[in-house]
């Protein structure tokens, strides 16, 4: 029945996806349907091309769209005896992945189905009604209170209330958690942008991270299971992630080694889940996400476990699968990061690898008290620096990305940290401008890549590192002569020859050590002017999604 063009009822299923089947298009749009079921889904059907044959074989053959999707509604359709729960049990056990489904069957049409294999999913529970979701911001604004579902529960929603069952129909009793934001941290609350906001958020989100880590001047991790003696134990860290928060890992890998001594191997988990890494007893994996729902990020528990290695997740978002999974946790807090290019959770995961670095190094004896004490408090006062970083930078950001717009392609250079950091700010870039860039270690340039440089090509020279400066500069004037147009970031006392940078962008100098903090503002901001200045989507940048929970 249909009333003002508008569908009447009380139940519904929508979604707005990332496409893993077919181009995005009105066609493979959610939701999808058989004669008798309709069903959104989050993630991946990996074997729907022998389900779609299962179909065919069984004259099944008529498919409107080219998504995994449309599958699973065809199949619940052929098993559908008019029970719900027994149909959907039996298609569950056909479809292998990872994914999470909502579904309607029109002879209930008052009822929401929803099941959960490894993809999230979560149920609001408001006054008198009810949401389904995968995550906690999309139902914000309607309820704090929700229910987080496990691998195999079915979620039965109807009549502003839920039900929980197993896949056999056994009746279970859930937690009701309450998100600790609301739905101003969910909006955008004056800015045009969520990325911008979030980037102006960085100096608060680093102090609601570190302040509850600090005693007496001195980092405590123990709260997380972290203690002194278990962090004297490790001997060799594995810092396993994807995209920015790998990124975070790498300048942990700097200032791990170089403070306490330890080796560390940053790895993308994508790959590091199948080169049969040689883990042992004595090693920790740490796994960095915001999401805390990374499908690869999240396989990498399970594969540390079995060869018996322990695991720290570093993760934002609370109850998360990567959290709950883990032997141990360090929870950023960032609150909600909605735009997709990650800014805020990227510096906080920065603030929890000094925090660890430093307490791991005093743990090993490597520094003295007075050292980490005089660190920490260097840590402490990172929050006014950001934000005296964002206030001075983001005028000149703003001209220099300008001059951005128009190329096709620029590279990002540094050596030692300002390298860990430039493979950041050139994601970043790319992510959300389109531009193609790439980071590489300065040192590196003279074996290849310099043959790229020609005229008025934008190159970015982190320069942060005192004790590496000369070297670095040297680098930016051989891209310089060969005709780069070149955009320095560097601190507001380092001395660098007029001629060698076309703009220079100067941020807090700070020990060396800490720059990152700094350096990576400037970064953001020159992504995010020039992607608004190419109009594009700042917030959804295309064929991206937040969280990545397929492969
Ligand atoms: O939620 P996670 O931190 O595990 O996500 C990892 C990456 O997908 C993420 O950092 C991605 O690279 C960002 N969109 C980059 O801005």
């Amino acid at each position: 029945m249909e009333k003002e063009g508008k569908p009447q009822g009380h139940a519904g299923i929508g979604h707005t996806r990332w496409a893993t089947h077919g181009e995005p298009s009105d066609i493979n749009s959610h939701p999808h349907s058989g004669k008798r079921v309709s069903i959104v889904h989050n993630g991946i059907i990996e074997n729907y091309k022998q389900l779609k044959q299962f179909l065919i074989d069984n004259e099944r053959d008529e498919f409107l769209s080219d998504t995994d999707t449309e599958i699973v509604a065809q199949l619940l359709d052929f098993y559908y005896d008019g029970n719900p729960i027994r149909c959907i049990r039996k298609v569950l056990h056909e479809l292998r992945g990872s994914f999470a489904l909502g579904i309607v069957f029109a002879d209930h049409p008052e009822t929401v189905y929803a099941v959960r294999c490894e993809s999230p999913l979560i149920v609001g529970q408001g006054k008198g009604e009810v949401f389904l979701a995968s995550d906690v911001p999309a139902i914000i604004k309607y309820t704090k209170d929700y229910y987080l579902l496990e691998y195999g529960e079915i979620a039965v929603l109807k009549n502003g209330s839920v039900n929980f069952c197993t896949l056999h129909g056994q009746m279970i009793e859930k937690e009701l958690h309450t998100a600790d934001f609301d739905e101003d941290s969910a909006e955008k609350g004056g800015y045009p942008h969520f990325m911008i906001k979030e980037i102006n958020e960085q100096p608060t989100a680093v102090k609601t991270t570190i302040t509850p880590r600090i005693e007496n001047g001195m980092p405590n991790l123990s709260e997380c299971g972290i203690t002194p003696e278990a962090l004297r134990s490790f001997k060799h860290i594995y810092i396993v992630a994807c995209g920015t928060a790998m990124h975070a890992g790498m300048v942990g890998k700097y200032v791990i080694e170089k403070l306490a001594r330890v080796h560390v191997t940053v790895d993308i988990a994508s790959e590091f889940r199948y080169r049969e890494p040689m883990l042992s007893e004595d090693d920790l994996v740490i796994i960095i996400s915001q999401s805390g729902e990374t499908a690869d990020s999240k396989a990498v528990i399970g594969l540390a476990k079995e060869l018996g290695a322990k695991t720290l997740a570093i993760v934002n978002v609370k109850g998360s699968s990567i959290a709950r999974e883990s032997d141990m946790v360090i929870y950023t807090h960032a609150g909600p990061e909605i735009a997709v290019a990650s800014t805020k959770a990227y510096m906080v995961q920065l603030s929890v690898m000094y925090l660890l670095a430093f307490e791991m190094a005093y743990a090993k004896g490597k520094i003295s008290e007075e050292e980490c004490k005089r660190m920490t408090a260097d840590l402490v006062a990172m929050p006014e620096k950001i934000e005296q970083t964002i206030k001075n930078s983001a005028d000149i950001c703003k001209y220099v990305s300008t001059k951005l717009i128009a190329s096709e392609s620029l590279l990002y250079i540094g050596r030692g940290l300002d390298y860990a950091l430039s493979m950041e700010g050139s994601l970043k870039l790319k992510e959300i401008s389109y531009i193609h860039s790439e980071s590489y270690a300065a040192g590196e340039l003279k074996h290849g890549t310099i043959s790229l440089i020609h005229e008025g090509m934008p190159v970015i020279a982190v320069a942060t590192q005192n004790s590496l400066l000369e070297k670095t500069v040297s680098n930016i004037k051989e891209v310089k002569a060969r005709g780069a147009m070149t955009i320095v970031i560097c601190d507001d006392q380092a001395d660098i020859d007029r001629d060698a940078a076309d703009y220079l962008i100067r941020v807090p100098k700070l020990s060396e050590m800490l720059m990152p903090m700094v350096a990576t503002v400037p970064m953001q901001l020159l992504a995010y002017y020039t992607s608004v200045n190419k109009g594009n989507d700042v917030d959804k940048p295309r064929n991206l999604a937040k969280s990545v929970t397929v492969e």
